[in-house]
């Protein structure tokens, strides 16, 4: 591994794990290595911590510790809540997603439509907001579930969640929100939201990957998506990765102590860094609405540029961004989320997100708006065909500064 330095600003793709959550973990890597389902002693003393951080995640969103079940990420967790409700109800064929979820959700819903179900991807507005009236007008009497992020994992968007909740409790329809990017960012309440589905995922929260759960509110039924053994009270077998639950219920105190200081601090930071860009670099443009927007995420337009082309340089002065999301890189198309909101392809071709985390420093935010400007401008010089679009079509884009 090279020494020298990073400058991390893609925190919504993965964290860095905390030194807590590390020295929290290692002793299940070391001494503690039981099997947490074994009847002796050496497994049963693991099988506390279990506990322990079951109820550490479970005060995270205000659950009660027996409706988290530990899966192996975020993506397991979408999934799985997808699939109960459609094995538990199979006489429903239809289930309602956005045009906006990750992977997790779109492609899943694509396998769902290849097998026979349809799928409701519901779209956005050109600031990133969804139009409740078009879920109320598409649950239909065999709608199995709605399945809604509750932030855009690209764009920081936050959709009301608590809204959305009630409209399908209201229409006596399944409820699955993806909270992946939320902790330590927003409040989780799930009793005051009443949602019979949660995601989170630990890496998202200075813990190490392979680690999540779903939260299932407890009068909802379960069918598992993964069966085998009796772990998790029979919701989801395989043995129990006694490391990364620990690492998660540590991520999860954590998180809950830092959500003020994401709040005050990130979100500073981000909007000097946003300003910065938007005042600083000509034919900038923030892609979507400003508010209500997670406090540590900006994506932002560069026009007649190649985001891949900015990535690459600032690779080279040591600055992680990204364009789009991690789970999408290598592809071609533009990002199906700018894309959704009605953002030109050429545009969304040019499109950044910064992520911000509590490690990040104000000194780090200005050596970024220092590297910045230069690397656009020698990227636009070079590349006289991809100058940017003439001012009408600029004005015609429904994003706002
Ligand atoms: C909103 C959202 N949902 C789901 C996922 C998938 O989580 P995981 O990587 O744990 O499968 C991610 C990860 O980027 C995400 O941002």
């Amino acid at each position: 591994m090279s020494k020298r330095r990073i400058y991390y600003f893609d925190n919504n793709a993965t964290t860095q794990v905390a030194p807590e959550v590390v020295e929290a973990m290692l002793p299940f890597l070391t001494n503690s290595w039981g099997n947490a389902s074994s009847a002796y002693s050496f497994g049963k003393e693991v099988s506390k911590h279990v506990k322990e951080a079951r109820h550490q995640t479970a005060a995270l969103i205000n659950a009660d510790p027996k409706e988290i079940v530990f899966t192996s990420c975020g993506t397991e967790s979408n999934n799985s809540a997808i699939h109960s409700a459609l094995a538990l109800h199979p006489q429903k064929k239809h289930v309602i997603t956005t045009a906006v979820e990750h992977s997790a959700n779109i492609n899943y819903g694509e396998f769902l439509r290849k097998h026979g179900y349809e799928v409701t991807f519901l779209p956005v507005d050109p600031d990133g907001s969804l139009d409740l009236h078009l879920l109320d007008q598409a649950i239909r009497p065999d709608t199995a579930i709605v399945s809604i992020m509750w932030a855009n994992n690209e764009t920081g968007i936050v959709f009301p969640i608590e809204e959305i909740a009630a409209l399908c409790r209201g229409k006596g329809v399944l409820f699955h929100t993806d909270a992946v990017q939320v902790p330590g960012k927003l409040p989780i309440d799930v009793k005051a939201l009443d949602v019979d589905f949660l995601s989170l995922s630990a890496h998202k929260l200075h813990a190490p990957k392979g680690i999540g759960l779903l939260y299932i509110r407890h009068r909802t039924r379960y069918q598992p998506y993964i069966i085998g053994g009796h772990q998790e009270h029979g919701r989801r077998g395989g043995t129990e990765n006694v490391a990364g639950i620990v690492a998660f219920g540590r991520a999860a105190e954590l998180a809950m102590s830092k959500l003020n200081e994401e709040n005050t601090r990130v979100r500073a930071l981000r909007d000097r860094l946003e300003t910065a860009i938007l005042k600083g670099v000509p034919h900038t443009v923030r892609s979507g609405a400003k508010e209500p927007r997670l406090p540590n995420t900006t994506n932002i337009a560069f026009d007649g540029i190649e985001a891949e082309a900015i990535l690459l340089m600032l690779d080279q002065a040591g600055i992680c961004v990204s364009s789009g999301s991690a789970c999408t890189t290598g592809s071609l198309d533009p990002s199906h989320v700018l894309t959704a909101m009605g953002i030109p392809a050429m545009r969304a071709r040019g499109c950044v997100r910064f992520s911000l985390g509590i490690y990040n420093t104000a000194e780090e935010v200005d050596h970024l708006i220092a590297t910045l400007p230069p690397v656009i401008a020698k990227l636009r010089a070079s590349s006289p065909e991809h100058s940017p679009p003439p001012p009408h079509a600029r004005a015609a884009h429904p994003t706002k500064r």
